[in-house]
C-alpha cells in the first residue's frame, strides 16, 4: 500500500481530503495541538487509504507563542535548518538521515503533504525533524528567532508563471528580508527551480538584498549521483529532461 501511495501524482495529493484525530502535547515549548491523522484519502475516486501517525513530528504552534526556542522544540542543542515547501518530505528524510547532528524543520502549507511527510519521518525514527503546516513567511515572522537558523532550503517552489500571480511567489523582498534575519552568521540559503523565469525573478529580488552574498551552489546531500537535492519534483522533472537552475547565498560573518 505504501509503495502505491508514494507513487501517486502530487496533483492527486492536492485534492485529497483527510480526517484529523486526537490531540497531544508535543514538547515543553509547544501547546497541545491536533496531530494524529486517523485516515487519509487521496483523490475523489481513489480509495487509497493509509493510517498516518504524525506525532511527535508535526507541531502546531499557537500564534501567541512568539519566537520558539529550538532546544525546547528539539530537546537538544543542535543547529537548525529549515526547508520551505517540503512536499512529501524526501529532502528532509535524506538530510536528517545523513546529518543526525543537525535538526531540520519542514514548513509545508498543504496539509496532505505535511501529514504525509510527518508520518514518513516518524516511521524512519528521524526525531531530529519537525514539520509545521503553515504559510512560511507569516510563520517565520512570528516564530523564528533572529540569527537562529543555519540553513534555509527551498527546492522547486511553485513558480506561479502568470504575471498576475507573481505576487503569490514565495521569493519576494519581504521573504528575503526574513531569511536574512533568521540566518546565523555564515548561514546559507539554497534554492533550486526548473523555471527560468522564476529564477531570473529570484536573482533580481536577491540583488535587492546585497548583504546575502551569492556563493557557489553546493548540494546539501551526498551520494545523489547526478541529482542536486533528490526531491520528488527533481526526480519528476529530471525524467522530463528539464534543465535546473540553482543558487546559494550566504549571510556574512
Ligand atoms: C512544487 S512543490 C515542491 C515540493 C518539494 N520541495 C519537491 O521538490 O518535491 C512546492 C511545495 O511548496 C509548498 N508551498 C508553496 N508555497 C508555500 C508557502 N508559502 N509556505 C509553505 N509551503 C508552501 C506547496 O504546498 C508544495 O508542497
Amino acid at each position: 500500500m505504501w509503495g502505491g501511495l508514494y507513487a501517486q501524482s502530487v496533483n492527486l495529493l492536492y485534492s485529497c481530503r483527510h480526517r484529523v484525530g486526537s490531540h497531544f502535547a508535543h514538547t515543553k515549548a509547544v501547546a497541545p495541538h491536533s496531530a494524529a491523522c486517523g485516515g487519509f484519502f487521496i483523490g475523489h475516486s481513489m480509495a487509497l487509504r493509509a493510517n498516518l501517525i504524525v506525532e511527535p513530528i508535526l507541531m502546531n504552534v499557537p500564534e501567541a507563542q512568539g519566537y520558539l526556542r529550538w532546544p525546547e522544540v528539539f530537546e537538544n542543542d543542535q543547529s537548525v535548518q529549515i526547508e520551505i515547501g517540503s512536499g512529501k518530505g524526501a529532502f528532509l528524510v535524506a538530510a536528517a538521515t545523513q546529518q543526525p547532528q543537525c535538526n531540520f524543520l519542514g514548513i509545508e502549507w498543504a496539509r496532505a503533504y505535511c501529514n504525509f511527510a510527518a508520518d514518513r519521518l516518524r516511521r524512519r525514527g528521524l526525531y531530529n525533524c519537525r514539520m509545521v503546516r503553515a504559510e512560511a513567511l507569516g510563520w517565520i515572522q512570528a516564530h523564528v528567532a533572529t540569527a537562529s537558523v543555519a540553513a534555509v532550503h527551498i527546492y522547486f517552489p511553485d513558480p506561479w508563471p502568470k504575471l498576475r500571480h507573481h505576487k503569490r511567489r514565495l521569493i519576494q523582498p519581504a521573504f528575503i528580508q526574513q531569511v536574512w534575519r533568521i540566518l546565523e552568521p555564515l548561514g546559507k540559503m539554497r534554492i533550486v527551480t526548473d523555471h527560468p523565469g522564476y529564477f531570473s525573478y529570484m536573482e533580481e529580488t536577491l540583488a535587492g538584498c546585497p548583504s546575502l552574498r551569492r556563493v557557489p551552489f553546493d548540494s546539501p546531500l551526498t551520494g545523489l549521483d547526478e541529482m542536486l537535492v533528490g526531491t520528488n519534483f527533481e526526480r519528476k522533472y529530471a525524467g522530463e529532461n528539464r534543465p535546473f537552475y540553482s543558487l546559494a547565498v550566504r549571510k556574512p560573518s
